[in-house]
């Protein structure tokens, strides 16, 4: 028999666009290699000699992607939430990052951030580390073995910060950067390095620029934040003077879009040219709605940049979001756009449930290619939940049934079978 190739019944629920919710009730969900060979109500013949396992009543859907989390925050997850970005970043954020110099304690906080993402509804995720290349590695080390496909960054920072986190210089930082890589880009199955500068103000221009000539030489992607929070981008103008928006920065240090395929955290305050830049590049916003209610950042247009074809995906952006579940996120992404179109602009309605569980899945998933759908093609990446625990009187239908796993997972919602690439994990 091949190798990861199986089938899983039960009911079925997935997108291929974000306006098409697709759920089969007792469908058959064929892998063949650790590819989906889609879905289907009646199993076709070529199919009767894989093994089947038969999930009954429960729901299956495709993995999540979490397309923005600091590893190192996870720690102080859930504490520190009344300060702004800037003062959170002083006070909680820089004092964490610096113990990940020391080996023992990064051994001990990512062995428990691991697990705890192995065991949630996350199958992919694009992680920040620390400026620490050892405690970097030791991350990728630990979630190549946890069977999840991710990629990791070695942090960038070279002014504005605390010493205990401030690189050296530019060139320091640059040449720690490329050993880094030569170490990890063709290293592992499932763990791939993504360049990290933290963000423009904790960034000089030289470091900025030879980053750019590091990912044209590696062709590795990029990831940072932009346009989080009102005191963030003045300081950004400040710095960088020449800049038509905050975006622009990256942009022209070759770390925006286009060859360099890019995430950029937050975009809740991006002006129309950075919006426009961002659409003609490609970049890939990563919309953290509970960092930005937590930090106090404010609501991203998210509606405009699905209406703009803007690559959207969702964020825990933990410890500003203070948890893994990206259930949680998708709730609170519809909550803060239910505020947008009261508060700010009647124009834009508010996200869907099935436009937020699109962007969960799918929408972050696109990052890594065919992934986060269960139509022919994609790689196989599979979350089986039992909502039983998530009581009600009520006699609900499958998509009801999503929904309200959505929103009540943590009142006994558990996830039994979680597949990654075909792999059960
Ligand atoms: N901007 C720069 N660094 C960070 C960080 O660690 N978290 C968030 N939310 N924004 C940032
Ligand atoms: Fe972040």
């Amino acid at each position: 028999m091949k190798e990861n190739s199986f089938i899983l019944k039960g009911n079925i629920c997935y997108s291929d666009t974000k306006d098409r919710f697709i759920s089969v009730d007792q469908g058959y969900l064929v892998c063949c290699q650790g590819i989906s060979q889609g879905v289907y109500s009646v199993l076709p013949e070529e199919y009767q000699n894989l093994p089947i396992t038969d999930y009954g009543d429960h729901l299956i859907i495709p993995g999540m992607t979490d397309l923005h989390l600091h590893a190192p925050q996870y720690p102080f997850r859930g504490l520190g939430m009344d300060l702004e970005l800037l003062d959170w970043l002083e006070a909680h954020t820089f004092p964490e990052e610096s113990h990940y110099q020391d080996l023992e304690y990064a051994e001990k906080a990512y062995r428990i951030f691991t697990e705890d993402l192995k065991a949630s509804a996350t199958t992919r995720a694009v992680i920040f580390g620390t400026i620490h290349t050892p405690a970097t590695i030791l991350l990728m080390e630990k979630l190549e073995a946890a069977g999840l496909k991710t990629y990791v960054g070695r942090v960038n920072m070279d002014q504005n910060c605390t010493d205990l986190l401030k690189e050296k210089n530019a060139d320091a930082s640059l040449a720690d950067t490329a050993e880094w890589l030569k170490k990890t880009v063709n290293q592992y199955q499932n763990t791939k390095p993504i360049l990290t500068p933290r963000f423009a103000p904790t960034c000089s221009e030289p470091l900025l620029k030879g980053l750019g000539k590091l990912q044209k030489e590696y062709q590795v992607p990029v990831q940072s934040h932009l346009s989080e929070n009102l005191s963030e981008i003045a300081w950004v103008k400040e710095l960088f003077p020449w800049s038509s928006c905050y975006g622009d920065v990256y942009h022209q240090c070759g770390l925006f879009g286009g060859e360099a395929k890019t995430i950029m955290a937050h975009c809740v305050h991006s002006c129309d040219i950075e919006v426009e830049m961002m659409r003609e590049k490609g970049v890939y916003v990563a919309h953290c709605p509970q960092s930005n209610i937590n930090l106090s950042s404010g609501i991203a247009p998210i509606r405009r940049y699905l209406e703009e074809g803007i690559p959207v995906g969702l964020g825990s952006d933990i410890a500003g979001g203070a948890n893994l579940s990206m259930f949680r996120h998708m709730a609170d992404a519809i909550g803060v756009s239910k505020l947008y179109w009261r508060l700010v602009d009647q124009e834009k309605k508010p996200l869907t449930m099935e436009e937020v569980f699109y962007l969960a899945t799918k929408g972050g998933g696109s990052f890594f290619g065919k992934a986060g759908s269960f139509e022919k093609g994609y790689e196989l990446d599979a979350l089986v939940m039992d909502d039983h625990g998530i009581h009600t009187t009520r006699d609900l239908n499958t998509k009801e049934r999503l929904e309200r796993y959505i929103y009540l997972a943590g009142e006994g919602g558990r996830i039994i079978g979680k597949y990654v690439a075909g792999v059960k994990i």
